[in-house]
């Protein structure tokens, strides 16, 4: 998602743009940039990296040029350089335009515009809504013959030929030079609403942009579109219609907006995690044929075929993806494959033998051991692919291709969409790759299909929250826990002690429940939560026996069940369920619970969640 904002009144506009800008900076930080409208010319300011460069390359404030748009990036399409930064101008130079959202059908439209002489300077679908507005602006008829209306008219008119000719989603600003005395603003799946002032006006993404000018505001609907002008303004669908748009108070406050009501960003982005899996997996599965589609790795794909051996490379949480991934390739692809922490891996002198293939897991893309495993791995010859959430990040651009998440910024420091963003890339990863082998079309299309579930899936255990909190709330004090898994829900149990502890600071330790046995059961006390995964899966009995063990010594148990397994009621203290799956998809969910309870718990124990103490978001040192 992306931050767009915009200004139409008396008031200097640059300091305005770049104030809404740095408040919508949450929705995407790639790249940004501003257009003002000077001396009836497009005076355009945009820079790759944060809003702060932007803020650098600014000129002093004219008070006199009071209309601007501006955009902060999280690219979609093409890396985030100032290039393919917003705002975008048409290829007449008469047309401005900011978007936040995706125009699907941009390569066909792009493929006509260049044969009607249209000329493009950057890889963004957004420069070819630009120049579809300024090919219909510079015609005097559309593609039916119908006639163009006159001046401003045809403003309107060519944005809304444009719009009628697009697929996707867009929340845009738009400004002509024909006509600076107008703006539109158009929506249709990407947030748009409109600040009303007294003789001003301010387009956002959301009201945080909008709140220190106005509290009054419409929303625009999807397919609706507003002119304003030093008259007014007026509202109407992209098919000429006037529609009535209510005026509405704007009642909450700043930092609630940019939480959009959460209490913190991991809360959003555990609650995030159904609609982030379903972009993360939309386009790229074909259940008919049980086949995946990786726009990133498609010319790749016959030499992956080709592969012998996989290493997956990453830290923490990426590297807790990677075991699962390590499972699904040998279960799916029948693929020798293992997992390195990359801190690790740098500094050995790994075998990567011909027929290696090295993929390098990482959620903000700049990771200093993981950029570092990377490059030991292409000294070796290895083929590197990168699972990454950043587009445009080091580590994006050093592999030589890769699968982006695309779930959106992930701000909260303990990572939680993009471990279940990462392993269902791993996951449609694994079965492309069993495809080319021995993996039949039914397998796929079951596991494709059950994949298609599992953010509906997942919604139902988000519903639980407030009896998982009850549970943090009864073990929120007790200072070292366990947290144990057999099969695909050991590395969930890894990464479940991980949350716990980077953001409630109890010691947390996961462990194969196997290996209790081994040592660790000599720590079992009724004053050490025990959280055991113990859904129904191919190790469901011996699971059940490792929990007997526990709690034959006094320990306490946390478990994760089935929904409607009746049997593990007696062996649980405390119960929490997640819908039935495959086993190979069963981390998607398990890892959701254990999620909340570290939230939970360390929100009862009042730590800074989004920030904890010794943490960063991405560790870019070594
Ligand atoms: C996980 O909650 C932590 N924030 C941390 O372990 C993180 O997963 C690790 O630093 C790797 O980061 P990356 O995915 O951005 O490379």
């Amino acid at each position: 998602m992306c931050g767009i904002v915009a200004y139409f009144g008396k008031k200097a506009a640059q300091p305005i743009l770049l104030e809404g800008l740095k408040r919508l900076e949450y929705r995407g930080y790639d790249s940004a940039g501003v257009a003002l409208l000077k001396d009836n010319q497009f005076e355009i300011y945009k820079t790759s990296g944060r809003i702060a460069n932007l803020e650098e390359i600014l000129p002093e404030v004219d008070q006199q040029t009071t209309i601007g748009i501006g955009h902060t990036r999280w690219a979609t399409h093409g890396e985030p350089n100032t290039i393919n930064a917003h705002p975008h101008v048409d290829y007449t130079g008469k047309i401005v335009l900011v978007h936040n959202g995706i125009i699907e059908n941009y390569g066909t439209l792009k493929k006509w515009l260049i044969k009607e002489g249209c000329q493009f300077k950057s890889d963004t679908d957004t420069e070819v809504l630009a120049n579809l507005i300024g090919y219909f602006y510079a015609r005097s008829q559309n593609r039916n013959g119908d006639a163009a209306p006159k001046g401003c008219d045809r403003f309107e008119w060519a944005v809304q030929q444009a719009l009628n000719e697009i697929y996707g989603t867009y929340g845009l600003a738009i400004l002509c030079l024909d006509c600076p005395g107008v703006m539109i603003g158009a929506k249709k799946g990407s947030p748009l609403m409109l600040g009303i002032g007294k003789n001003e006006y301010v387009f956002a993404s959301d009201a945080s942009a909008i709140i220190e000018h106005t509290s009054q505001a419409i929303y625009l609907s999807d397919n609706e579109m507003v002119c304003v002008s030093n008259e007014g303004f007026t509202t109407k669908t992209i098919t000429n219609k006037t529609v009535e748009k209510e005026l509405k108070e704007i009642e909450i406050s700043l930092d609630q907006i940019e939480l959009e009501g959460f209490d913190h960003y991991m809360q959003k982005e555990i609650a995030e995690q159904p609609e982030a899996l379903r972009t993360c997996l939309n386009g790229r599965i074909d259940v008919k044929n049980g086949r995946v589609i990786l726009g990133g790795i498609q010319n790749m794909l016959r030499d992956l075929t080709r592969t012998k051996r996989v290493i997956l490379t990453a830290c923490g949480t990426a590297w807790h993806a990677g075991i699962v991934g390590e499972f699904l390739f040998e279960q799916l692809a029948r693929i020798p494959c293992e997992v390195e922490y990359a801190s690790e891996f740098r500094y050995r002198n790994p075998i990567v033998e011909e027929g290696t293939l090295v993929i390098a897991i990482s959620q903000s893309g700049e990771t200093a051991d993981t950029l570092a495993a990377i490059e030991q791995a292409k000294e070796r010859g290895a083929t590197v692919l990168g699972v990454v959430n950043v587009v445009g990040s080091t580590i994006a651009r050093t592999t030589d291709a890769g699968v982006y998440l695309r779930i959106g910024p992930e701000i909260g420091v303990a990572s939680t969409k993009a471990f279940t963003a990462q392993v269902a890339v791993l996951t449609m990863l694994a079965i492309e790759l069993g495809r080319r082998r021995h993996l039949s079309a039914d397998a796929a299309q079951g596991l494709l299909k059950e994949l298609m579930g599992i953010p509906n899936k997942i919604e139902k255990i988000l519903d639980q929250n407030d009896a998982i909190k009850a549970i943090a709330q009864a073990n929120m004090n007790k200072e070292n826990w366990l947290f144990l898994g057999r099969g695909f829900n050991y590395p969930v149990a890894l990464e479940g002690a991980l949350k716990l502890k980077e953001i409630s600071y109890i010691h947390a330790e996961g462990l194969p429940a196997a290996e209790m046995k081994h040592g660790p059961i000599a720590l079992i006390t009724d004053y050490m939560p025990a959280v055991f995964i113990a859904t129904k899966c191919s190790q469901y009995e011996k699971i059940i026996g490792n929990i007997q063990e526990v709690r034959a010594r006094g320990g306490r148990t946390i478990v994760i069940a089935t929904e409607g397994d009746e049997d593990i009621k007696p062996h649980a203290d405390h119960l929490i369920t997640v819908p039935d799956t495959m086993e190979e998809l069963q981390p998607l969910l398990t890892v959701v619970p254990l999620q909340m309870l570290a939230y939970h718990a360390a929100v009862l124990r009042g730590h800074d969640v989004d920030k904890p103490r010794n943490l960063a978001k991405s560790v870019t040192v070594e």
